[in-house]
Parts: C-alpha cells; sequence; structure tokens
C-alpha cells in the first residue's frame, strides 16, 4: 500500500530512542543502552498512596480537563520554587506544565524552527531531541564539551560561523550522555553570548 504520509517526515530517521527502548524491555537482557533506573527502587507505596489521595481529595482537579496551560495551583508550586531556589522572578503565568521534556522541546521547536533551521546543541546530545528538530528538518552544528560542560569559546565560535543559528539546545544539569554539569561561570557565557 502507497500511503500518501507528510513531507514533514521527509527528514525524520527512525528513532534510536524506541531502538533502546524495545531492547530494554528484553527481560533476558541487563541493558546499558537507556538510562533505565533500577525498577526495584520505585517508590511503589508512597506514589499509588498519592495517588488515591489526590482522587479521592480532588477529583475534579485529578480527572477534570483544566486550563491548557495545567493546574494553576501545582504551576504556582513551581514558579515559587523557581523564585526560592533559582532566584529568578518567575509568576505562575510564565510557567507551563508539559507531558514531559520531549513534549516540550517539541513546543520550542514549533515556537521558534522554520524547516532547515540551523540548531546548535553540544557534542554528543541527547538524541531523543532530534526527534522534533529531525521533524523540522534542521542542520546541527556540534560544540565539543569538556569536564565543565560546553566549550564556551567554541560555542561563540559556532555562533559567528553560523550567524543564522536560531536555536542553543543545552542539557545543563547531568547531561545526557556525558552526565557533565555546566559551570556557573560557563552558563553565564551562555545567557551572554545567547542575548548578543
Ligand atoms: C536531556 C533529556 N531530555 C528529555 C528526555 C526525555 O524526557 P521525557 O521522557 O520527559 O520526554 C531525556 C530522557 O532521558 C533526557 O535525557
Amino acid at each position: 500500500m502507497d500511503y500518501k504520509f507528510s513531507s514533514l517526515l521527509d527528514y525524520v530517521q527512525p528513532s534510536p530512542v524506541a531502538e533502546l527502548l524495545s531492547l530494554g524491555a528484553d527481560k533476558s537482557l541487563i541493558s546499558f543502552g537507556g538510562g533505565f533506573p533500577d525498577s526495584s527502587l520505585f517508590p511503589i507505596e508512597a506514589i499509588s498512596e498519592a495517588f488515591v489521595h489526590a482522587i479521592h481529595s480532588q477529583p475534579d482537579l485529578s480527572l477534570q480537563y483544566s486550563v491548557i496551560e495545567g493546574i494553576p495551583s501545582l504551576r504556582q508550586k513551581v514558579a515559587d520554587r523557581a523564585r526560592a531556589t533559582a532566584g529568578f522572578d518567575c509568576r505562575m503565568e510564565q510557567v507551563m506544565l508539559t507531558q514531559g521534556g520531549t513534549q516540550a522541546l517539541d513546543l520550542v521547536s514549533s515556537l521558534l524552527l522554520e524547516r532547515g533551521d540551523t540548531v546548535i546543541c553540544e557534542n554528543p546530545t541527547y538524541m531523543g531531541a532530534m526527534g522534533p528538530f529531525d521533524l523540522r528538518g534542521c542542520r546541527y552544528v556540534g560544540v565539543e564539551m569538556d569536564d565543565e560542560g560546553m566549550d564556551v569559546d567554541r560555542l561563540e565560535a559556532a555562533l559567528k560561523a553560523h550567524p543564522e543559528a536560531k536555536l542553543i539546545y543545552t542539557i545543563p544539569d547531568f547531561q545526557n550522555p556525558t552526565g557533565v554539569t555546566l559551570s556557573t561561570e560557563r552558563r553565564r557565557r551562555v545567557v551572554e553570548l545567547a542575548n548578543r
């Protein structure tokens, strides 16, 4: 059967994450490929208690449709936490809840990226992020890392060489796959370069 798939899929490769997850599901293998936590450490009791409590005490809030940005009381808590821990003036109206990191990447890509745009990312980077970027036929410019994270001098050089770049995709905490955390000084440089 000759399906008429969208031309948006022209650039999309088979997902390496799907392959890793299918290997991880094979109980006869101990997979070191994906970041699988040890399932014996899952806090089963605490999670089930929390679910039962939430559904019984606030059934409407738990199961009913809500505003698109997510339940306001939870967004308020996220904003309070960002203010208290990260020290910037974050308001509830600036917080949007998503189903996870991948949905957030997809929304940001829809907001910012045109077909064929250039994305600057760490080399190596999280392969799952390539899904939303590939869908838009993005070109990648990789910036080398060391044990303090992305090399910001090379980032500056990459921005000069690719002034058309639309997005710097960086994973500053416990980078995937290296596990490296970007130093405070370098974070400031990244923000400064992005602003420039
Ligand atoms: C950097 C990074 N972003 C996003 C994800 C996927 O997040 P989610 O399952 O919340 O979409 C992962 C998963 O390993 C990740 O390492």
